[in-house]
Parts: C-alpha cells; sequence; structure tokens
C-alpha cells in the first residue's frame, strides 16, 4: 500500500482510525525519527510493521533538543527519500509536521525532565538534550496513540468503547540513554504504550549507522572503526566469562588519532551507573552495558553493546 503523508494531528487521528477500522486492526506502531533515514530506521519500520496491524513513522527534526542552532540548522532533511524507505518497509503513515504544529504556543513552558539520568554520559556533552528529546517524545507518544487523539487545540478525545488497540513504540538499542530515558518516563508517568528496543545497525564493517555518518570523510569513517572493534573486544571478554580488561580496550581506542574519545565505560543497562570497579579485574557476571563516545573530525559518535554473561 503506498505510504500516506500527513502533517497535522487531526489529519494523522483520523488516518490512522480509518486504517485500523479498514484493516479491522488491533495494534498500531509508531516509529519516532527526525528523519535522514538510513538502515537502522529502517529496521525499526520493518520490526514495526511485523508487529502491527498499521504503521505510523513521524518525521520531525526537534528544535528543541539540539543545543546548537548550526547543528540543528545542518541537521539533514530528506523527506523524498525518507518516505520511499518508510513505504519499502510497510510503514502506513508518514507524519511529518512543522515546527508550529508540534509547538503551537512557541517553546512549550511546561517540559519533560529528565533528571539525573539524563545528566550524565551525552547529557553532560549536551546539556538540555535529553529534556528537549522526551518532551517531544511525550507529545510524539500522544500524537501517535491509536483510537484516541488530540482534538484541534489539544484535548484528547477518548478511544472506542471495546477496548483501545494494542500500541507500541520502537526505538534504536543505539541510543541508549534514550532508550533507558523513555522506559523511564514510560513507566514513571503511565503511558499507556509499550516501548520495543530495536538492536543497532551496522556497516558490514562494524561502523554503528548514523544519520550523521554522512559528514565523514573517508578517512575518519576507517577510523571511526575502532569503536566497534574496542567494543567487541569487551563483548568477547564477557562471553567467555573473562575480566573486562577496559583498559586494553581503551588503548585499542587511543592508538586513533582522529577518534578524541568523550566517555568509554561499563554501565548498568537500566540506571546507566558504571558498574563495580571489579568487573574490570574479576571474571565478568551478569549484565551490562560498554558505552562509548568519541568525536571523529566534526562528527560525534555514540555506540554500545550489551554484555550478558
Ligand atoms: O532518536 C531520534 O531520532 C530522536 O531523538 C527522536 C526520538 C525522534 C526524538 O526527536
Amino acid at each position: 500500500m503506498p505510504i500516506k503523508l500527513v502533517t497535522t494531528a487531526t489529519e494523522l487521528r483520523a488516518e490512522s482510525a480509518r486504517l485500523l477500522t479498514q484493516k479491522q486492526g488491533v495494534s498500531q506502531g509508531l516509529v519516532p525519527t527526525m528523519g535522514a533515514l538510513h538502515e537502522g530506521h529502517a529496521q525499526l519500520a520493518r520490526t514495526a510493521a511485523e508487529q502491527n496491524d498499521v504503521v505510523v513513522a513521524s518525521i520531525f527534526v526537534n528544535p528543541l533538543q539540539f543545543g546548537d542552532a548550526v547543528d540543528l540548522d545542518r541537521y539533514p532533511r530528506t523527506l523524498d527519500a525518507d518516505l520511499a524507505l518508510l513505504e519499502e518497509q510497510g510503514v502506513d503513515l508518514a507524519f511529518a509536521p512543522s515546527v508550529e504544529e508540534v509547538y503551537p504556543g512557541g517553546e512549550p513552558m511546561v517540559r519533560v525532565t529528565a533528571g539525573r539520568l539524563g545528566e550524565k554520559w551525552e547529557g553532560a556533552s549536551r546539556p538540555g538534550h535529553f529534556d528537549g528529546a522526551l518532551t517531544v517524545v511525550a507529545k510524539l507518544l500522544h500524537f501517535g496513540m491509536p483510537g484516541a487523539g488530540l482534538q484541534a487545540g489539544g484535548a484528547f478525545v477518548s478511544g472506542s468503547a471495546g477496548g483501545l488497540p494494542a500500541y507500541r513504540a520502537y526505538f534504536g538499542q543505539k541510543d541508549a540513554q534514550q532508550l533507558a530515558l523513555v522506559r523511564r518516563m514510560v513507566a514513571d508517568l503511565n503511558f499507556p504504550v509499550e516501548i520495543v528496543a530495536v538492536p543497532t545497525v551496522r556497516s558490514s564493517e562494524g561502523l554503528a549507522l548514523s544519520s550523521r555518518n554522512r559528514f565523514l570523510t573517508q578517512e575518519q569513517s576507517e577510523a571511526a572503526l575502532v569503536l566497534s572493534r574496542a567494543l567487541s573486544l569487551l563483548e568477547e571478554r564477557a562471553n567467555a566469562h573473562e575480566p573486562l580488561d577496559l583498559e586494553s580496550a581503551e588503548e585499542l581506542v587511543a592508538s586513533q588519532p582522529l577518534v578524541e574519545v568523550d566517555y568509554f565505560d561499563v554501565v548498568d543497562p537500566r540506571t546507566l551507573e558504571p558498574l563495580a570497579e571489579n568487573c574490570k579485574e574479576t571474571p565478568f557476571r551478569g549484565e551490562g552495558l560498554a558505552i562509548i563516545a568519541a568525536k571523529v573530525g566534526p562528527v560525534r559518535l555514540i555506540d554500545n553493546v550489551p554484555l550478558n554473561s
């Protein structure tokens, strides 16, 4: 079925209700994106299409989560290619609202605050980023909710008497801190949605896909491979029930002069608190997440691998 592009919340609600009725659907999936889509987003959309009767993808470059106006301006906008990619994965509706549609009164006065979990790691380098991201995710989760929605002006209309369809939203494991925060927001504030995490998609050489990779030169892309190599080293150690030896992994990254590390650590996947020092010296047991962020040329890259033993 050809994808349908809608730009207002009212149209989105009407179209998703129409599709749910037409397909006698019992579930709706939402894939929130900022566009400039790549195979990682395709994987999110495919997973949503496999698991739901109706799939909505949002495309919105959210000014609230950019600290820097230059970064916001240069964020790639590729709507036609994005629509083609989404259609191929079986997405029914693309919701590409304007800034005025999402923030009709200008910058919102009341926002979601990410709290302590939003201040560390990425949050330390990008103050306010997660408050902005969570605020828009909260709004997108409301816009994309099946059987209920927002009337013009912001009031909720309730769903059908027969019970609401299941509602799921899809986020990439690559943005591990965003994922942990979205899960926390949904749990802490009782959002009626299931959050589904989709594993990171990598290039054949191992680089985690990101919309920002297009700004890397060939030399920088090659240098950036050291991030996933260092993470794989820790993963191998964890799988072999050996001490993680973070030092060797750090040395590997430091050997690449084009890569400027911001942080590299092993943390609890839910709280993102660093795991006890001793997991670096004694055999690794349990669950962890190895996280890394680095600047390569003009681009800040993040990556992570789940560690299970
Ligand atoms: O991960 C992203 O692309 C964005 O942070 C999101 C979740 C679409 C919110 O703007």
